[in-house]
């Protein structure tokens, strides 16, 4: 087993984030020193995952805190809260986002803070709480997880939900490795996951590096896998998850869902706390982003479709929580009713003690 290499870290000064972009074929670094950077990073997809883009941003908002000139703390909350709507808008699909920015502009905020100093220092230590608390929400997830992946399972899996999506381990790929150090054996079937191509730059290399199994497909063939190797469940991860359970993934989750529906396989959805958005009501309330259209039009450079192609290119889908099984949150597995399952699982966040540092 080789360890993946840290998604994201802070070196005091500047935030060291792995490039996404450039893996397989290259294990290279890209330093943020300015809330700016850091949000270019996300919307270029340097950093990517919906757990990793949220405490990026709550970094960012660290390194909002050391750059501003800001004399009285006034003048830095406003800074801070300039950074966070520039955060907020960089990704708007995924909330983990505006969750972080919530969170660190919440305790920036406490009126206890009366220096600029202090204000600085408040904010650093939240984002470095928030980093470490990912990892155990994780490794959480994992053990509530691991029950549900029989032995000899054959899993399918979408996009990137390793510990490149989060701070370390990973979330539906977390519930997979557990399962695995606790002795089962998988194989797991890898969505390639167009256009970006998370399943076969990311997963895929994330999946090698950790000796577990797999074989690499092309989305299309997700259905014709489950019917002719019989897929024993589909584990996906989540970028926002509306009240009633809808959840925004990454583009083919719900046509993997209906699959995965017409072929009798269960559907579980890893889910953060920090994902689920109570304010939602339903999956019609969730903005979807849509991206450049060379990402489909292009491919490494090269053209791939006429340039003048009209293009549609969201980069999430909705899949509507009647095709879900159930959600496995680091507060335990929730099955349906959602509506009562997922609000009691943030309340159970909410009154229990944060791991603190
Ligand atoms: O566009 P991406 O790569 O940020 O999309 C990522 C996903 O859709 C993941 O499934 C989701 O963020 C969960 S990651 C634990």
């Amino acid at each position: 087993m080789t360890a993946t290499p840290k998604t994201l870290a802070w070196m005091g000064d500047r935030l060291r984030l792995l490039d996404q972009r450039r893996l397989p074929a290259e294990t290279a670094t890209v330093d943020c020193h300015t809330p700016d950077e850091a949000a270019e990073a996300i919307r270029n997809m340097t950093v990517r995952g919906a757990p990793a883009i949220g405490v990026t941003a709550a970094f960012a908002l660290a390194l909002a805190a050391l750059r501003s000139g800001a004399s009285d703390p006034s003048a830095m909350l406003k800074a801070l809260r300039v950074a966070g709507e520039t955060l907020r808008l960089s990704r708007p699909t995924a909330v983990n986002l505006a969750w972080a920015v919530d969170r660190v502009l919440e305790a920036a905020g406490n009126p206890r803070l009366d220096s600029v100093k202090a204000i600085r220092d408040a904010v650093i230590r939240e984002a470095e709480t928030m980093a470490f608390e990912d990892v155990e929400i994780n490794r959480r997830i994992g053990r509530n997880g691991f029950p549900l992946v029989p032995d000899g399972a054959r899993i399918l899996h979408h996009c990137n939900t390793g510990a490149l999506a989060a701070v370390e381990y990973g979330t539906a790929l977390g519930i997979v490795r557990t399962a695995v150090e606790r002795g089962k054996r998988v194989h797991v079937f890898v969505d390639e996951t167009r256009p970006r191509l998370q399943g076969a730059r990311l997963t895929a290399w994330e999946l090698g590096r950790l000796g577990i199994p797999y074989t690499l497909i092309t989305d299309g063939a997700a259905a014709f896998a489950m019917k002719t190797f019989g897929i024993d469940l589909c584990v996906v991860g989540c970028d926002r998850v509306a009240s009633n359970g809808d959840t925004a993934n990454k583009i083919g989750t719900y046509h993997l869902a209906l699959a995965a529906q017409a072929h009798g396989v269960p559907f579980y959805v890893a889910c953060p706390v920090s994902t689920i958005d109570l304010n939602c009501a339903s999956g019609s309330g969730i903005r979807i982003e849509e991206r450049d259209a060379d990402e489909i039009t292009r491919f490494n450079g090269m053209a791939v479709a006429p340039a003048d192609a009209a293009v549609w290119n969201p980069a999430f889908d909705i899949t509507p929580a009647d095709a879900i099984t159930a959600f496995v949150t680091e507060n335990g597995i929730v099955r349906p009713p959602f509506r009562t399952g997922l609000a009691e699982a943030v309340r159970l966040s909410a009154v229990r003690p944060r791991f603190r540092l």
